[in-house]
């Protein structure tokens, strides 16, 4: 390994890789505005080294696999494609749990499916605790991790994830099966799971931070707006959103990023960030941002 690279269910991948939540429509819901230039954002991801992308079948619904495996089927031989199961989307765009195990299980074959692939290489289990899912969310983590561990006994998944995870559900899926990464919420300004990350480091798991620049959502705080971010980033001669990356890639060494993006000079720019290092002064005053 070098240190641009991490091994991610037993295959070496880039620590910067792509998250394809922002290639369909607006709030992820329908087709993109330019089908075209999210097939060419894809396409230029692996050209540019990309061995790892983060997707859902419900991004879209059904969008976001399409137009991976319209952009980039026969898959490089080298490439990690990370699915999730736990959720699905209303008519209207609205996220509504999927949990129960069937439905985890058909989760899994629409990934299969639409990826056109035999097995799907890591699958995060994505939970929706009661407070985001509402009554349906209510079934138990431990029947969704035994539908999880089935799926990768009948070799439909190769390595089970965990999303949205608590650090005690991370616990008890450790003490019942490996772990191939843990995908929370984190980013310099959003700290809450640095525990979970500690976690993760002891046990070497990679740790994929979602949201790493705030996400496309009104109202989370923007990493690029951040006036000392923006400082930091025009001292070094960066730009605002290498700043944010280079901080989490740095932070811990068991970090991998799958930042969204629709724009080819956002996807160059963002996997630069692997180029940015901060300085002794931008470290401390970065850690100290933190909401
Ligand atoms: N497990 C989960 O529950 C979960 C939840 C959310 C996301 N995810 C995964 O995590 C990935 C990352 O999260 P995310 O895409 O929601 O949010 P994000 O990576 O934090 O931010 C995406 C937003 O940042 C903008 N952006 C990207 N690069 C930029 C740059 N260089 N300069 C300025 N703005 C930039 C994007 O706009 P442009 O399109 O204009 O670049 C978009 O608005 C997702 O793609 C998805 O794969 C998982």
């Amino acid at each position: 390994m070098t240190a641009d690279t991490q091994v991610l269910a037993g295959r070496p991948v880039r620590r910067i890789g792509f998250g394809a939540m922002q290639l369909p429509g607006p709030r992820v819901f329908g087709p993109p505005r330019d089908r075209d230039a999210a097939l060419a954002v894809l396409r230029r991801a692996v050209q540019l080294g990309v061995n790892h992308i983060d997707t859902a079948q419900y991004y879209g619904p059904d969008v976001a696999n399409e137009l991976i495996h319209a952009a980039l089927h026969p898959y490089p031989d080298d490439l990690v494609l990370v699915s999730k199961v736990g959720g699905q989307r209303d008519a209207e765009g609205g996220w509504i749990p999927a949990q129960r195990p069937d439905e985890l299980r058909q989760g899994v074959e629409d990934n299969l499916r639409s990826l056109a692939v035999e097995r799907v290489d890591v699958v995060n289990l994505r939970v929706m605790g009661e407070e985001e899912g509402g009554p349906e969310a209510r079934v138990p983590f431990e029947d969704q991790l035994q539908m999880m561990v089935k799926l990768r006994e009948e070799g439909l998944i190769g390595g089970i994830g965990l999303s949205n995870v608590t650090i005690e559900q991370t616990r008890t899926a450790l003490a019942r099966t490996d772990i191939a990464c843990v995908q929370n919420n984190m980013s310099l300004l959003h700290r809450d799971d640095e525990p979970l990350l500690e976690l993760c480091r002891e046990h070497e798991i990679p740790f994929v931070p979602f949201f790493p620049l705030g996400s496309a959502f009104p109202g989370m705080p923007k990493v690029t707006e951040h006036p000392e971010v923006r400082a930091v980033a025009d001292r070094l001669g960066a730009t605002p959103a290498q700043v944010g990356l280079a901080w989490l890639l740095e932070h811990s060494a068991n970090v991998l990023l799958i930042p969204g993006t629709s724009s080819l000079a956002h996807l160059e720019e963002n996997l630069a960030a692997s180029g940015v290092e901060l300085d002794a002064a931008a470290r401390s005053s970065l850690d100290q941002l933190a909401g």
